[in-house]
């Protein structure tokens, strides 16, 4: 296959890669109805199914081959592949903002890159390389950062990255500088350097971290105000270069991490938001242009009120003026600044032990703005960079005895996200609920165990607070998966291991979530077991005993419904031919006693309990995608 031929295949199926995205989460418009929404749904997965299958095969017969092969790469194909890794990249959004078709096969492709450029004497292909890994890294790095319990996946890029840019650094030396004879290289090292300080990023809590982040911004100021370099590359724009440099000092200390740094540190930093200001007022007309201008005044003051020169009280007033005067309709960086970097600031400025009712007011009102802004936010946006920001919400939430409690406000969140999975935890719910009604009216003494029922007497006193706690506790079993769901959205392609990795980290993410919060810290074993097997011998956390639990017997039900939906969905998430419950009971016989608890086939074949649970998976689950539908119609119409 000749290079041209190459470059149209991969033209195509980064094409294809776009239609998917765009198939798997469909706006809603005006001329829709509840109906024909679940049947676009319906339609586009199917379609879907088709883009997928021929994408699969380009990556297995040709991308995967030529990744995995040791030949040092043609010219001409690199070329092709860097093409392509840009493709998957960046790909236009309606703000005209990026979000990443597909950033994990992008990664792959610069590190490839990257590999074969190193075996080679070529000093500018060697830096473009290193400037596309750069790029790549970061995002993996941000992306996997979310991963709370698995650290180490997310450390891979930050000393990938730091390597690279520790390398950028050192090519600052003057001499290594001179001997880069292309101008449009020499750019490419003095941005790649400072942008090194993005990567500090991910470990904004760590003392040691800090320091060296000030350090190396201190190097590269230094380079921005030294003549030798204005001279070796005239063309170059000092004024955003510099303009960036402060900006990272500013944006490297936040509320919650300030204890990490010390007071002198807090003053120098200080020290650069005068600077900041400066510059700005030098040339006000060239710097508006730049998107982040308009969050300068939130740096300012939040360096001042860091470096103890005002108050608490001074810098929350400033932070609500800002916030009441947001454009609520922007989603571009600004936007997305002031309509959830201030929400969080505000929150961490909140003493949790000490509430005021003025504290509570103010986050039941962020509250309900947060979750409305995220109703309102184009859903074929930039997802990654807006479950980045959400994810320290959820992270952050502070409970508030009658505002929207923590339940609501992650399913809310899930449902703006991500539709299918808000459909998914609700079809959790319901069928776990109703065959916890089943096994109650059959089979009481198996919720013997269940905390307050040592004898069916109990169980029996228990009914309504064992169904209750049934319906909520499976309602949130995948809450873990609201930090990753850029991650499980439909690539239509197989899941690299990393990504199955990311995945079965979801059960101990979204257990550690709901342990933290008063309502919900009784639900968090279904979550952390709810992909493991009956008998404790398959699935994941492989750590966790669900035969130690004492909500064991609803383990067994949630397990079941949640394969039971995943297999006979034909809406919302799978491409492929949904089951028939018949199917998945015979399924779910082959692995009773192991996978599956050995009395689920025969609760699952009573008449009674077959019919409700076919209902619930028909006209059920139309009712999920009308509830759905109409949530996410009602909001818009609220607030456009
Ligand atoms: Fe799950
Ligand atoms: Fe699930």
């Amino acid at each position: 296959m000749n290079s041209d031929e190459m470059r149209v295949i991969f033209q195509e199926y980064a094409q294809r890669a776009f239609d998917i995205r765009r198939l798997s989460s469909p706006s809603i418009t005006k001329e829709d109805t509840a109906d024909n929404y679940s049947e676009r749904l319906q339609g586009n997965f199917r379609k879907i199914g088709e883009l997928a299958a021929v994408n699969r095969r380009m990556l297995d017969e040709l991308l995967y081959p030529l990744l995995e092969s040791d030949d040092e790469l043609d010219k001409a194909v690199a070329e092709d592949l860097n093409e392509l890794s840009e493709m998957l990249l960046n790909i236009a959004s309606v703000n005209d903002d990026f979000e990443n078709l597909d950033l994990p096969i992008a990664s792959l492709i610069t590190g490839r890159l990257l590999a074969d450029a190193e075996r080679k004497n070529d000093i500018n292909e060697r830096i473009k390389r290193m400037d596309a890994e750069m790029v790549t890294c970061y995002s993996m790095m941000n992306m996997t950062d979310r991963i709370s319990t698995q650290p180490a996946f997310s450390k891979v890029y930050f000393d990938k990255g730091m390597a690279l840019g520790e390398e950028f650094m050192r090519m600052l030396d003057k001499d290594t500088f001179l001997g880069i004879t292309d101008p449009e290289m020499r750019e490419m090292v003095l941005v790649n350097a400072r942008f090194t300080a993005c990567f500090f990023d991910s470990c904004k809590a760590d003392d040691e971290m800090n320091r060296l982040n000030l350090e190396m911004l201190d190097k590269t100021m230094e380079v921005a105000d030294d003549e030798f370099y204005h001279e070796a590359v005239p063309d170059f724009d000092w004024n955003y270069h510099r303009f960036r440099c402060l900006e990272y000092y500013l944006q490297s200390v936040e509320v919650n991490n300030a204890k990490c740094f010390s007071i002198d540190q807090l003053e120098k930093i200080e020290k650069r938001s005068h600077e900041m200001e400066e510059l700005l007022k030098s040339n006000p007309e060239y710097f508006k242009e730049i998107p982040s201008y308009q969050v300068c005044p939130l740096y300012y003051a939040r360096a001042h009120f860091l470096a103890g020169n005002t108050d608490k009280e001074e810098y929350r007033k400033v932070l609500t003026d800002m916030y009441e005067a947001r454009d609520d309709h922007d989603f571009g960086f600004a936007g997305t600044a002031f309509n959830v970097l201030i929400p969080l600031e505000l929150m961490c400025l909140v003493d949790k032990e000490n509430m005021s009712s003025c504290d509570m007011h103010m986050l039941r009102g962020l509250y309900q703005d947060l979750v409305a802004y995220l109703f309102r936010a184009p859903n074929t946006g930039t997802l990654s960079f807006v479950l980045e920001y959400y994810s320290q919400i959820i992270d952050r939430f502070i409970d508030v005895p009658s505002g929207i409690d923590f339940e609501d406000f992650v399913m809310q969140c899930i449902a703006a996200i991500h539709p299918p999975t808000y459909v998914h935890s609700h079809m959790e719910g319901q069928i776990s609920e109703c065959l916890c009604y089943h096994l109650l009216r059959t089979e009481p003494e198996r919720f013997i165990g269940f905390p307050g029922c040592e004898t069916i007497d109990d169980v029996l006193a228990k009914k309504d607070e064992i169904l209750h706690y049934t319906y909520h506790a499976t309602l949130c079993h995948d809450f873990g998966k609201i930090k990753i769901i850029d991650t499980i959205f439909v690539y239509g392609r197989k899941l690299l291991d990393l990504e199955f990795n990311i995945i079965r980290a979801h059960p101990v993410m979204g257990a550690e979530l709901l342990a933290a919060h008063q309502g919900t810290r009784t639900f968090a074993d279904v979550a952390r077991g709810h992909h493991r097997w009956h008998n404790d011998k398959g699935g994941y956390p492989e750590d966790f005993k669900t035969v130690e639990s004492p909500y064991k017997i609803i383990l067994d039900l949630a397990l079941c419904a949640d394969c039971m939906d995943a297999a006979t969905d034909v809406v919302g998430r799978s491409y492929n031919k949904g089951k028939t419950l018949q199917n998945y009971i015979d399924e779910l016989k082959e692995g009773a006693g192991t996978r599956y608890a050995a009395w689920l086939p025969a609760l699952l074949e009573r008449k009674e309990v077959f019919e409700d649970v076919q209902y619930l998976l028909t006209r059920g689950r139309e009712d999920n995608y009308r509830d759905t539908y109409r949530l996410l119609r009602g909001v818009q119409e609220k607030v456009i």
